[in-house]
Parts: C-alpha cells; structure tokens; sequence
C-alpha cells in the first residue's frame, strides 16, 4: 500500500501568545513547521505530504520550503483540527482511487525522531485497523471539583497520551470524520467512534507538542543540532 502524510497547520495557537502561529517560530533558524514536514519527508515510503493551512494564511510564502518537494500545499484549513483533517482527507479521497495509509502529524511536533516513524509504520502497515504513536504518562493524574480540589486520583497504569502520527486508511478515516467533530482532538478518536480499536505504538517523549511558550527552548535542546 502507498503512504501519504496529512499535516494540519490552520490553527492560530493561541495558547502560545506569540505574534504569529506557532508552527512558524522559529527552531534552529526554520519555522516549527519545517522541521515537522522534514521528518516526513526523509521517509522514503511516504509518497507526498499534503499540508493543509487556513485560507490566505501570510506566513507561509515568508520562507522557502524548495528542499522538501513532495510537500503539496492546500488552503481549506477548517475552524478545528478536526475539521482541517477532514477537509484535507476529502482533497485526496477526490484525487487517489485506491485506499493508502494516511500519516497525520501535527505540524506542531517538530521533534519527531526518524527511528519513531520508522518504527510506527513497520509496527502498523500489515495492520487492521492502524494506530498512533503513544507514550505512558508519567506523572499522577486528579481528578478535580470545580472548586479546585481533588475529586479523585485517576489510577495512570493503563493511561497513555496520545502523540502524533497517527495512522489509519484514508477511507475509513474520512468516513469517521463525517459527523459532528466538536469533541474530536486527535485521529484516533474518531476511528473509537466507529467502534474501532487503534494499536498504541510506543513513542518517546522527545516528540513533545509545542503549546506554551516555554515547550520552543525545550524544542530547541532535544532537537539534533545536525540532522543530515
Ligand atoms: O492547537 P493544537 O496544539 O491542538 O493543534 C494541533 C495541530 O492542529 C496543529 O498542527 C494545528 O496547526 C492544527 N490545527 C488545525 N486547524 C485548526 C486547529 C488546529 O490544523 N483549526
């Protein structure tokens, strides 16, 4: 089967306050968002990344992207992540007639490793359904009142958070994203919806989500200096 990443990068990132989204701060002299779609494009198996931003995003044309041409840019970005993922699985359900594996990876997770994907896709491409990567979370977990105090400790063994790519079959995935998608926030959840069960594909925490303003340094110290 083919594989094709699907990038979602229409949000504004507002919990980062920054003057502009932050899949284009910049890491190592690039915006976030390059070194995200850089990871992708190293993988030999993926045939074409499709990135997908709002429409008349201004910063994109601000930098130059010539050193990944497999990227193909669309601008139907929607007013969720979720909406944005459908909107993009829709354009390349209308161009493809076959079924191939869809990677969709946040084009905020710059520090994705290439042995993560590497890893993700061997673990998954004989799969039924397809997954995500994941890692355990690591810290105790509250429940909370309203009010702020503890309802209850939630017992974390069997807890993971869920991380980026996650991979399914573009068919099966746009026909999860067909009804409402208010409370989706990741693929995966979509596919449960369905009645499906996704693999969890253990990651590593390097492949952190840049969401507040401190995560950019911690970006910047675990991505490799020089990464050929
Ligand atoms: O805001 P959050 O960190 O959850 O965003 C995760 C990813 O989804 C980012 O790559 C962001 O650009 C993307 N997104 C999108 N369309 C939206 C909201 C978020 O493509 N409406």
């Amino acid at each position: 089967p083919r594989f094709v990443a699907l990038v979602p990068a229409a949000g504004s990132g507002s919990r980062m306050r920054a003057d502009c989204p932050k899949q284009y701060l910049l890491l190592h002299g690039k915006p976030v968002l390059w070194h995200s779609l850089k990871v992708l494009h190293t993988e030999p198996r993926i045939s074409h990344i499709v990135l997908v931003l709002t429409e008349g995003d201004p910063w994109f044309a601000r930098f130059d992207w010539s050193d990944l041409p497999r990227l193909q840019v669309l601008y139907c970005g929607g007013a969720s992540r979720a909406e944005t993922v459908r909107n993009g699985l829709a354009n390349i359900a209308s161009n493809t007639p076959d079924d191939p594996w869809i990677l969709v990876h946040d084009a905020a997770r710059p520090c994705l490793s290439r042995s993560d994907l590497t890893h993700l896709i061997d673990q998954l491409h004989a799969d039924a359904v397809g997954g995500l990567l994941a890692v355990p979370v690591p810290e105790t977990v509250k429940r909370a009142t309203l009010d702020g105090h503890v309802a209850q400790t939630v017992p974390r063994q069997d807890l993971w958070l869920a991380q980026t790519p996650q991979m399914f079959r573009l068919r099966p995935l746009l026909a999860a994203h067909q009804g409402v998608l208010d409370t989706i926030t990741d693929e995966a959840s979509a596919m449960e919806r369905q009645g499906d069960s996704p693999r969890l594909i253990t990651g590593s925490r390097n492949n952190l989500k840049i969401t507040y303003p401190e995560d950019l340094a911690l970006a910047a110290l675990l991505l490799p200096a020089a990464d050929p």
